[in-house]
């Protein structure tokens, strides 16, 4: 089975406003988490779309599926973690609750604020964790990376074309990932920020799916205003 997880556990600081976190703001009249939601919708190998969200939002986001999806039980909305990864585990805990899973199982693991995620990079990162494991929605970097230690010096700027820069899907095994993840310090579940670095500093393969220039993360005030040029020149599925 594959399941999916639209994480929205987080408080978007970096979008600086108060009031609502930024899955919650509105992207050409509707809720960035929405735009993001429906293109899993649409996708019918998901056996259940799970939205995590902070506990306090719980009630205003289940009150948002059922005005813009409708009353279905393939989206759950439950609660998500104090950490990104943490939320991940959240949902694992819950399909483990409620499935007999097998070590076939994935899950594709989204952010709730790229809300120009395609049919065809989610269907990529399907069949890649079928086959492989693990998988990574990347696209090569355009910019140089220059790496700095101490913050004020270079120590290293690899070469450009093996660079990528991190999108999402992330897609998982779920018993594989939860077995890597539980094999962590505390120390080091701190520290990876990254659900792929999971399976890469255990020395396990992640392979990599190919993104889209336009699947662009919603962090800051800027990319919001990006995003909506993005949908008024039609340039969001590109
Ligand atoms: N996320 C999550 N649970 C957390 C933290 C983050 O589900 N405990 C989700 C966010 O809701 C977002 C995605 O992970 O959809 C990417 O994280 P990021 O952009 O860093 O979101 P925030 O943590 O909300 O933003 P900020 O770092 O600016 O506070």
């Amino acid at each position: 089975m594959v399941f999916a997880a639209v994480l929205a556990g987080g408080s978007g600081s970096r979008m600086g406003n108060k009031e609502k976190p930024k899955q919650y703001l509105n992207l050409a009249g509707t809720p960035i988490l929405i735009h993001t939601l429906e293109k899993f919708y649409i996708n019918n190998h998901l056996e259940k779309i799970l939205v995590l969200c902070p506990e306090e939002w719980l009630e205003y986001t289940k009150d948002l599926v059922k005005k813009y999806i409708g009353k279905t039980d393939r989206v759950l909305v439950i609660e998500g973690g104090s950490t990104r990864n943490e939320t991940i585990m959240n949902a694992i805990c819950w399909l483990e609750e409620q499935y007999e899973l097998t070590e076939e199982d994935i899950i594709v693991t989204h952010d709730s604020v790229r809300p120009f995620v395609t049919y065809r990079i989610i269907e990529e990162n399907i069949k890649f964790a079928k086959k492989y494991g693990a998988c990574d929605t990347v696209i090569p970097a355009t910019d140089t990376i220059v790496e700095s230690e101490d913050r004020q010096n270079i120590s290293n700027i690899p070469k450009r074309s093996r660079m990528y820069q991190g999108q999402t899907p992330q897609t998982f095994q779920i018993k594989k990932l939860k077995r890597l993840y539980d094999a962590l310090s505390e120390k080091e579940k701190e520290l990876l920020t990254d659900a792929a670095k999971i399976f890469v500093v255990q020395g396990e393969k992640v392979c990599l799916a190919e993104g889209e220039v336009s699947n662009i993360k919603i962090t800051y005030p800027y990319d919001l205003r990006v995003a909506e040029s993005l949908i008024q020149t039609g340039h969001s599925e590109e």
